[in-house]
């Protein structure tokens, strides 16, 4: 069945979404987006989705032209339109159609596009058995050139990484800081577990600040796990008793070695396997 897309202010049919060629979304990247899950039938942790959207393009000076309410009312509709139980929602903004310039003066109309699909992330042995990752060479945006708080179209940067952990046989890549930092996976956040306390970079390391990753940190200090903030290395993770990612596709996945490293027994460990199934039991509620 085609999809029914929204499109600025309507539903439309997938072969009619449309936009411009001139949209400096497509010429420039510019403009903003979000990845939202959809679980049984209802969108995952929407507000925040919403409030990291507007952030974003307050940072890009990006006018949204439609209000936040109208906006989830539309995400939530194009989910009904595609009678989507369980999948995953691609909303992105873009700048509009403008001159072959950088000038957004000289641009209008930006775009709203809702995609209410379906999604496979990894494979479920991933999940069973762990990931392994490489380091990438690439690093994460430099903040002073673009925050990599700011969910922009732009995501070149992490492709290139990814590019790395695909030559390397591996699904996701390590990303450093450009302090030699850890900072995050291309498409993920990423956690450890010493002596029984979660670890994961702060959100000046260089991150997005993952939603997941938030849902994460309330899950595991409800549970009685402590959860701390810092700046990590490369060796924090070598040594680690166990490693995770988090993300809206890739959920809680457990990391196995790092560039050729086992980390812990090299298989995924107990705190991430119940933080797993804590997540789990999130989604099935429905948020917190
Ligand atoms: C670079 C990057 N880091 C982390 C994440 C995880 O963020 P979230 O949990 O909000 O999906 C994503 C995915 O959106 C991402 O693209």
């Amino acid at each position: 069945m085609p999809l029914k897309i929204f499109l600025s202010d309507r539903l439309v049919d997938e072969a009619d979404a449309k936009v411009s060629v001139f949209d400096h979304g497509l010429l420039y990247g510019d403009g903003v987006f979000e990845g939202i899950r959809v679980y049984g039938g209802k969108v995952f942790l929407h507000d925040e989705h919403i409030e990291r959207l507007y952030e974003s393009a307050r940072a890009i000076r990006l006018v949204i032209p439609m209000e936040a309410a109208a906006l989830k009312k539309a995400v939530e509709e194009t989910v009904a339109a595609n009678s989507l139980s369980d999948g995953y929602i691609r909303l992105v903004v873009t700048r509009g159609a403008g001159s072959l310039g950088l000038d957004i003066r000289k641009t209008s109309n930006p775009q709203v596009i809702i995609i209410a699909d379906t999604i496979t992330m990894y494979p479920p042995e991933t999940y069973t058995n762990g990931m392994k990752l490489v380091t990438a060479s690439t690093i994460r945006n430099h903040p002073g050139a673009l925050s990599p708080r700011i969910k922009s179209l732009n995501y070149l940067n992490n492709i290139m990484a990814r590019i790395e952990g695909t030559d390397a046989g591996m699904v996701e890549a390590l990303m450093l800081n450009h302090k030699g930092e850890v900072a995050e996976c291309t498409g993920d956040n990423i956690f450890i577990i010493k002596n029984g306390v979660l670890l994961t970079p702060p959100k000046d390391a260089g991150i997005l600040e993952g939603i997941t990753r938030n849902a994460v940190m309330r899950l595991a200090r409800e549970a009685g796990y402590p959860v701390k903030e810092e700046p990590l290395t490369r060796h924090d993770l070598y040594v680690a008793d166990e490693c995770f990612l988090t993300g809206t596709a890739a959920e809680v996945v457990a990391v196995v070695s790092l560039d050729g490293r086992p980390i812990g027994t090299g298989k995924p460990g107990p705190i991430t396997n119940d933080l797993l199934k804590r997540f789990q039991e999130l989604t099935k509620k429905g948020g917190f």
